[in-house]
C-alpha cells in the first residue's frame, strides 16, 4: 500500500462502526477509487503456491484492477517458484506490475509466513489445500484480505479451523474471495438465479458429475527427496494434502449441488467409493479413483454425486437439477445452461455474455475491496469443501455420515501445524470401506 494518506480511506472510516473502524486502521486499505489507473492507490499482492492455479490466479488479479501490484511470491519448491514467475512475466500486458524483488521471493514450506509478512495487502493462496488453513489463518490474524483457491481444507478440523478464520476476517472487514469459479460464470449464475427464483419449481433431485481421466501423473522420486518432499511433490495423489479426488476435483460439483439449495448443508451422506485401478509399480498415495455420494436435505431432497478418475472411460462433467415443474441443463464446459418443462421442451437457454469465470472471480473481488465493501464468501466456500470431506468420510467408512458427526470430527488426516521437509508426512493408508473409521 503507498503511504500517501487518502481521503477515501477516511470515508470509509467514517462509514464503518467503530468496532471494525479500530480493527480496520491497522489492517491493509479500504479505498474507493474512480481515479485514472496510475492515481490509483496500490494493492500489494502476494502469491503462496505458484502452480498453474496460483500463477493463474496472481494474472487475474492484475488485470483486475490496474493498481494491483504483484510484491512477493512464495512456494514449496524453486523450480516451481520460478516457473510460475516465468509465465507472468510473459505475460507483456502486466508484466510492469510484477515487481517482485529477489528478497520477496520465498522458498520452502514457512514460504507462506514471509510472503504474508512481506508487506501485501491481499495474499492469494493456492498451495495444496491441506496446508490452506494453517495459511489462512495466519493471513487473517496479521489483517490481509485473501482469495482462497477451493477446497479450502482436507479434513474437519482444518474446516473448523478456517471457519473461525472467516468469523475472524469479517470481523476485521478483510475479503475472503472464493475460487469456486462456477459461481463467477455469467451463465450458471443466470441458470442458478432462475432456478432459485421457482422456475423449476421446487428442487428434488440434484445430478452431479466429474467423471474424467486422472489429472496428473505421480512424479518419480528423486535422489535426495526427503519422504516430505516426494509427498508434497506428489500432493494430488494424497489424501491429506488434496482431501482425494472427490474433494479436489469433483468438489465443483458438490459445490453446485450447494448452491441449487440456495447453501443449505445436508442432513446426511451415504456413499461408495473405491480404487479400481491399481497401476503397474504400484499405488502412489492413498486416494480413491471414484465415488458415488448420495446427499440428503431434511426436506427430503437428494443430490447424487459422481466422481471417476480413470483413463479409458466416458468423461462427463456436468450438474442436472430436477425440479418439480421442469429441469435445469447446467452443461458446464459443453455449452451454456438451459431449461426444460416437465414433457421435455426447451423452456429458456442463456444467451448473454460468458467472460472469463476465473477473471470475474477477481474483478468482483478487488471492486468490492475498492468500494469499502470487501466481500466475505468464506462461510460457503468452507461449507461446500466441508461437503465434499463428509461425502469423502461416507465413502471411506461405508458408513452413513451426518452434518454432525462430519463437522465434529477429530479425523485431522492434515495435522494443523507447521511442517518441514524432514518431518514425517502424515499416515496415508488406503481406506477400506467397513473397516477405516472416521474420530
Ligand atoms: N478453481 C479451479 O478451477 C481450480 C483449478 C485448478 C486447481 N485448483 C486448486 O488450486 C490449488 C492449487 O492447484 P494447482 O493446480 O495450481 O496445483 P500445482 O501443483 O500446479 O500448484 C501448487 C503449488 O503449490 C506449491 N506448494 C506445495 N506446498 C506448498 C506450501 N506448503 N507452501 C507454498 N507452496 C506450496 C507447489 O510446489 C506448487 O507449485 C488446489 O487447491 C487446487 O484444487 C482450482
Amino acid at each position: 500500500m503507498n503511504s500517501t494518506p487518502n481521503p477515501n480511506r477516511r470515508d470509509f472510516l467514517k462509514r464503518s462502526g467503530s468496532a471494525v473502524a479500530a480493527v480496520s486502521i491497522a489492517s491493509p486499505f479500504i479505498l474507493t477509487s474512480k481515479s485514472a489507473a496510475a492515481d490509483l492507490p496500490k494493492i500489494k499482492v502476494g502469491l503462496v503456491g505458484c502452480g498453474g492455479r496460483g500463477s493463474g490466479a496472481a494474472s487475474q488479479a492484475l488485470h483486475a484492477d490496474k493498481g494491483v501490484i504483484l510484491t512477493a511470491i512464495g512456494d514449496a519448491f524453486p523450480d516451481q517458484l520460478q516457473k510460475g514467475l516465468n509465465g507472468l512475466k510473459a505475460e507483456k500486458d502486466v508484466a510492469d506490475r510484477i515487481q517482485v524483488s529477489p528478497d520477496n521471493q520465498f522458498v520452502g514450506l514457512d514460504a507462506y509466513k514471509k510472503v504474508i509478512d512481506s508487506g501485501v495487502d491481499l495474499v492469494i493462496l493456492a498451495s495444496p489445500p491441506g496446508f490452506r488453513p494453517v495459511h489462512m489463518k495466519y493471513a487473517v490474524e496479521k489483517n490481509k484480505h485473501v482469495f482462497a483457491e477451493k477446497p479450502i481444507a482436507t479434513d474437519a478440523a482444518g474446516y473448523r479451523s478456517f471457519i473461525e478464520s472467516v468469523k475472524l476476517a469479517k470481523q476485521k472487514n478483510l475479503a475472503v474471495g472464493s475460487g469456486f469459479c462456477w459461481r463467477s460464470h455469467l451463465a450458471q449464475r443466470g441458470a442458478y438465479e432462475r432456478i432459485h427464483a421457482g422456475d423449476i419449481g421446487d428442487v428434488r433431485t440434484i445430478y452431479g458429475t466429474y467423471n474424467t481421466s486422472p489429472p496428473r501423473t505421480p512424479i518419480k522420486r528423486e535422489d535426495g527427496w526427503t519422504d516430505m518432499e516426494y509427498v508434497v511433490r506428489n500432493w494430488m495423489q494424497f489424501s491429506w494434502l488434496s482431501g482425494d479426488c472427490l474433494v479436489e476435483q469433483a468438489i465443483h460439483n458438490v459445490d453446485l449441488t450447494n448452491w441449487a439449495m440456495k447453501n443449505e448443508m445436508p442432513v446426511k451422506a451415504i456413499a461408495h467409493g473405491g480404487r479400481q485401478i491399481r497401476p503397474e509399480g504400484g499405488i502412489v498415495g492413498n486416494n480413491f479413483d471414484h465415488f458415488a455420494v448420495v446427499y440428503e436435505w431434511k426436506n427430503g431432497t437428494r443430490g447424487f454425486v459422481t466422481a471417476r478418475q480413470i483413463p479409458g472411460c466416458d468423461n462427463d462433467n456436468s450438474e442436472t437439477v430436477y425440479g418439480s415443474k421442469g429441469t435445469a441443463h447446467i452443461l458446464l464446459f459443453r455449452g451454456n445452461p438451459y431449461i426444460t418443462d416437465l414433457s421435455g421442451e426447451r423452456k429458456w437457454r442463456y444467451s448473454g455474455p460468458t467472460p472469463n469465470m476465473y477473471q470475474v472471480e477477481h474483478d468482483e473481488l478487488f471492486a468490492s475491496i475498492r468500494a469499502g465493501k470487501p466481500r466475505n464468501d468464506g462461510e460457503w466456500l468452507a461449507n461446500s469443501t466441508m461437503m465434499g470431506i463428509m461425502g469423502r468420510m461416507a465413502g471411506y467408512t461405508g458408513k452413513d455420515i451426518s452434518w454432525e458427526q462430519a463437522t465434529s470430527a477429530n479425523d485431522s488426516v492434515a495435522p494443523l501445524a507447521d511442517f518441514s521437509f524432514n518431518d514425517k508426512p502424515p499416515a496415508a493408508e488406503l481406506p477400506q470401506p467397513g473397516k477405516t473409521r472416521i474420530g
